[in-house]
């Protein structure tokens, strides 16, 4: 497949982008681990909307635009906790996690108070498998098989909701928010950019790859799969999560890396407007059965996700920050991806058809 690279440059394809994905397409925000119990919340900024997330007295996810009815402040500042009511820091009317206006804060000043009527919008919202999915802007329901597109079984199967939530960090770069998909989308160059890195874990240029409408899964192999092969003759009996590291594109924007240690979750984003900035957001949700090793030691979460933001940051972003660059001077037309980067065939379709762009054709390169 040939690809222009004028696909990484473009302020005008951006904007297109912005509005179909970022803000009309049902987005995987993370695991249910983040709303652990009910009157638990969750408020994020960053796909340019805020949006706050609840589980409720009940214990049902609900979404709403998290923006005062009042005057338009921010109701609920970015984080993470337990509280079914939430205050307005500006003038303090107070809605309650069915999105209610509880209280205004002195409200006999108002000329009749019983006409105001404003709840938090409601952004339609679903809880999949283990999965949070939030549509940014109000309208259609999220639709299940949309969304996932037959990657339920998947799903259930690792017992995502039984994984806690172990940190978040974010990973600015001077590059288009699809370089940065692009990154993790193939194999082949394990053994060359992260020979001393990665490659020692994960065995390069191998992989499966299986299509789900949008989505995708490729299983790649550690190091350990030769030896395990040896010693357990039957494949019925390998402990494929132990040996295997799983990861799924969850259009439009969603990396999901299922492995020995837990789910390293990777939403990635265009940044300030820009077709040349993105920003990732990178989510550890810990493996129950590692989880204590990591507890024991206060800091450990936090050394776990700098060695992966080094890896990034050290090795790939910066081969993408390059490309960026070569994108923008535009020396060269296209870059070409082979038969043995399935993955990017399938994103960069994957995205054209969201647009309603023309399909680039799969040649045997
Ligand atoms: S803007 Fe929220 S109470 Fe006034
Ligand atoms: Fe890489």
């Amino acid at each position: 497949m040939r690809v222009p690279m004028s696909d990484f440059a473009c302020p005008q394809l951006l904007e297109q982008e912005q509005d179909v994905f970022f803000r009309n397409t049902p987005l995987c925000m993370g695991l249910s681990s983040e709303l652990p119990e009910p009157n638990t919340y969750w408020s994020d900024n960053v796909t340019g909307i805020p949006i706050l997330m609840v589980r409720d007295g009940e214990g049902r996810f609900r979404a709403y635009a998290n923006v005062c009815r009042h005057r338009g402040g921010r109701v609920v500042p970015e984080g993470r906790g337990s509280r079914d009511r939430f205050t307005c820091p500006y003038h303090a009317w107070t809605y309650g996690n069915d999105g209610k206006l509880l209280e205004v804060n002195k409200g006999s000043r108002f000329a009749n108070q019983s006409s105001i009527d404003l709840p938090l919008i409601t952004l339609p919202s679903a809880e999949l498998c283990g999965t949070l999915w939030v549509r940014p802007t109000p309208g259609d329901p999220v639709d299940e098989e949309e969304s996932l597109a037959g990657l339920q079984d998947d799903l259930v199967h690792w017992k995502l909701s039984s994984h806690p939530h172990a940190g978040t960090q974010a990973i600015d770069a001077r590059m288009n928010w699809k370089l940065g998909i692009d990154s993790f989308g193939e194999l082949y160059h394990i053994n060359v950019l992260h020979a001393e890195t990665a490659a020692q874990e994960v065995m390069g240029d191998l992989q499966t790859f299986d299509s789900f409408e949008k989505n995708l899964r490729m299983v790649a192999a550690n190091q350990r799969f030769n030896l395990m092969r040896m010693l357990i003759p039957d494949p019925a009996h390998w402990p494929y999560k132990q040996i295997t590291s799983t990861t799924y594109f969850l259009y439009p924007n969603v990396i999901m890396a299922v492995g020995p240690m837990g789910v390293d979750f990777f939403r990635i984003f265009p940044l300030g407007g820009s077709p040349s900035k993105c920003r990732t957001i990178h989510t550890w949700y810990v493996d129950p059965n590692v989880e204590k090793h990591f507890t024991d030691s206060a800091k450990s979460y936090e050394h776990g996700l700098e060695r992966f933001r080094d890896a990034v940051e050290q090795e790939d972003y910066p081969m993408m920050e390059d490309i960026q660059v070569n994108a923008q001077r535009g020396i060269q037309a296209e870059i070409v991806f082979g038969r043995n980067e399935p993955s990017l065939h399938h994103i960069h379709n994957a995205h054209r058809l969201g647009l309603g762009r023309e399909l680039l054709p799969v040649e045997d390169i």
